[in-house]
C-alpha cells in the first residue's frame, strides 16, 4: 500500500476515521458494541496504520473503543487526534479553543488512548461565530500552544482542522503543521485551495467528510449519479469510487474514511486496487 509521510512518520494512505463508532450523533454507545471493536481490528489487519479520532467523539466512546480493540498498540500505528472542542450533554458541540482547554484536550486523549504521545493533533478551529468572547483566542496563541505541547513530547506532528488559505499559511509559518484536516470530497471540493496548498508543501491533506458524512443534510457521494454509473461499470461500489477519486485526484491526500461496519471498511481498505481511467475521472469530475 502506497504511503505518505505525516511529518516524521509514514502512514498507508488508506487509514480509518473513528467518528463512525460511537452511537447516532457521535454520542454515547456504539449501536453494536463487538462489530465497533471488530472493525478496529479488521482495519489494522488489513494495514490501516493511521487512525483519527477524537475525545469528544461519543465522548470518551471511540478512544475507548480504540484502546480496548488494539492495547498495546501495534508498532507503527499512528493515533491521530483533534482539539478545540467539547460535547455538552445533549450532544452540541462546543468550542475549546482556550489554550488551557487545548491543554487539557490533549492531555484527556493521552489519559484514554493509554499513550505518552499522540501521532499527530489536529488543532480544530471554530466555525461558531457567535462562540462567546473567551473563545475568540487568536489564532497565533492556539498555533503558540500547539507548538509548545510538541516540544514537550505530548505530539509528535501539529496539524490544523477546519481552515482557510490564510489560516493553513499561518499555521506553516509558525507552527511547521504535518497535515490539515478539512472537509473535501467529489461532491464538495470547495476546498481546492487549501489542498493545492498542502501539496506545493509536502503537507499531508486528510479530508473528512470523504463520502459526504453521515450527516442526513449533506450531498452524499454515493447518491451522485456518475458515481454509480462509474461504479455499475467498474463493478465496484459507488463508496469505492468515491475514495478511489480521492486517491487519484492528488498523491498527498490520506483516506480516513468513517464506518461502523467491517463490511464497509472491507471495500474501503481495496480502494487502492481501483484504477479509474482518464474517461471515467472526466465523467465523475464534469457531474459535479
Ligand atoms: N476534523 C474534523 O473536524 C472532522 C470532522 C468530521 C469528521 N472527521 C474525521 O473524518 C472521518 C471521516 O468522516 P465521516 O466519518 O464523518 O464521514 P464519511 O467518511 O464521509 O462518511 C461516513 C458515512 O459513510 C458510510 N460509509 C462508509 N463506508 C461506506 C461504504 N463502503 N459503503 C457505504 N457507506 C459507507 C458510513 O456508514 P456506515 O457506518 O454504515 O458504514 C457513514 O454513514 C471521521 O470518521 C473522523 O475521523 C474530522
Amino acid at each position: 500500500m502506497h504511503t505518505f509521510p505525516l511529518g516524521s512518520l509514514s502512514v498507508h494512505r488508506i487509514g480509518f476515521g473513528a467518528m463512525q463508532l460511537p452511537g447516532r450523533g457521535v454520542m454515547g454507545p456504539p449501536r453494536d458494541r463487538a462489530e465497533a471493536i471488530a472493525v478496529l481490528r479488521r482495519a489494522v489487519e488489513l494495514g490501516v496504520d493511521h487512525i483519527d479520532t477524537a475525545q469528544f467523539y461519543g465522548p470518551d466512546v471511540a478512544n475507548d473503543l480504540i484502546r480496548e480493540a488494539l492495547y498495546p498498540y501495534p508498532e507503527g500505528l499512528v493515533l491521530v487526534s483533534k482539539v478545540g472542542a467539547f460535547r455538552d450533554d445533549k450532544g452540541g458541540w462546543l468550542p475549546g479553543q482556550r489554550p488551557d482547554q487545548l491543554r487539557s484536550a490533549v492531555e484527556d486523549n493521552l489519559r484514554s488512548l493509554d499513550v505518552e504521545r499522540l501521532g499527530a493533533v489536529n488543532l480544530r478551529l471554530t466555525d461558531h461565530p457567535e462562540a462567546g468572547a473567551d473563545q475568540q483566542v487568536p489564532l497565533e496563541d492556539q498555533l503558540a500552544e500547539m507548538v509548545a505541547l510538541r516540544e514537550e513530547g505530548k505530539i509528535a506532528g501539529v496539524g490544523i482542522s477546519t481552515a482557510d488559505v490564510a489560516q493553513v499559511q499561518q499555521a506553516i509559518d509558525q507552527a511547521d503543521i504535518v497535515c490539515v484536516q478539512n472537509a473535501f470530497s467529489l461532491v464538495d471540493q470547495k476546498d481546492a485551495d487549501v489542498l493545492e496548498l498542502c501539496r506545493e508543501n509536502g503537507i499531508a491533506y486528510v479530508p473528512y467528510f470523504p463520502l459526504g458524512s453521515a450527516f442526513p443534510h449533506m450531498p452524499k457521494v454515493t447518491d451522485n449519479a456518475a458515481v454509480r454509473t462509474v461504479a455499475e461499470r467498474l463493478g465496484a461500489t459507488p463508496a469505492q469510487v468515491g475514495l478511489a477519486w480521492l486517491l487519484a485526484h492528488r498523491d498527498n491526500i490520506l483516506l480516513i474514511p468513517g464506518t461502523s461496519r467491517v463490511a464497509h471498511l472491507e471495500q474501503n481498505m481495496t480502494v487502492g486496487d481501483l484504477t479509474l481511467s482518464a474517461d471515467d475521472v472526466a465523467e465523475l469530475e464534469t457531474s459535479v
